[in-house]
């Protein structure tokens, strides 16, 4: 499986905290199937505390511990960018990363309220040439209130991705029964971890959420969603 959305690097957000929790995290993914993780430390800690540099080399140092391991797990590039005013600025001057390299963005949007800047902000990004990838809509309380605003940026051809936890009830029962009604509607393309420790509460594993989803969609759709889809977006392909 392909993970698109995971925050195992050491040190620089609120997930592990060394290197040792990392490696953690990646023998616990690799265990439950997943192949390829993008670590997508939050752009803001980046940003103001350390440097695009400095997570591109402890990508290259965990990668290097990982296949020491023999483990079946590599890990990409990308960052979880939080969506305001100055995000299109901050992607044309390389602080705001793409998903490895790809035309695809793994956005953020802001848990509450509904600022000025969200239309006009993805809509810069878009002109940018860059598909955004909305991180767990369903736990987004603009899409919560009116999931037609969902739906219209779906129709402009962004994507969509719901975490595995959510349909576990990680976040609580409303969360849980927006995710299905999510599945249902066709509103959700991917499913992603969101890791941010190697067990509970916020662990890698993909396939239990691919399970519940299947519940609602089928086997071969929810597959799509933790293999096909995740890895034609890591490959920048269409699909
Ligand atoms: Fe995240």
């Amino acid at each position: 499986m392909y993970d698109l959305h995971a925050h195992i690097l050491p040190g620089v957000d609120d997930g592990p905290a060394s290197m040792d929790v990392s490696l953690e995290i990646a023998r616990a993914a690799a265990k439950n199937g997943t192949q390829v993780m993008l670590a997508t430390p939050h752009r803001k800690d980046v940003t103001e505390d350390w440097s695009v540099d400095h997570i591109r080399s402890l990508v290259d140092e965990l990668n290097a511990l990982v296949q020491a391991e023999g483990l079946d797990f590599r890990l990409l590039l990308g960052m979880e960018n939080h969506l305001d005013a100055d995000l299109p600025g901050e992607v044309s001057a390389g602080r705001a990363l793409p998903m490895n390299g790809s035309r695809y963005i793994l956005v953020e949007m802001p848990f509450f309220g509904r600022p000025d800047f969200i239309e006009s902000s993805l809509a810069e990004v878009m002109d940018l040439g860059l598909v955004p990838v909305l991180a767990h809509p369903e736990r987004i309380e603009v899409f919560q209130q009116d999931v037609g605003l969902l739906q219209q940026f779906l129709a402009l051809g962004m994507l969509s991705q719901i975490t595995a936890g959510s349909l576990l009830g990680q976040w609580g029962d409303e969360v849980k029964a927006f995710t299905v009604e999510l599945l249902h509607l066709g509103l959700a393309h991917i499913i992603a971890s969101d890791t941010h420790s190697p067990q509970a509460p916020r662990p890698p594993g993909l396939a239990e959420g691919a399970e519940a989803a299947a519940l609602v969609v089928g086997t071969a759709n929810a597959q799509d969603m933790v293999l096909s889809t995740p890895k034609a977006i890591m490959e920048n392909l269409s699909f």
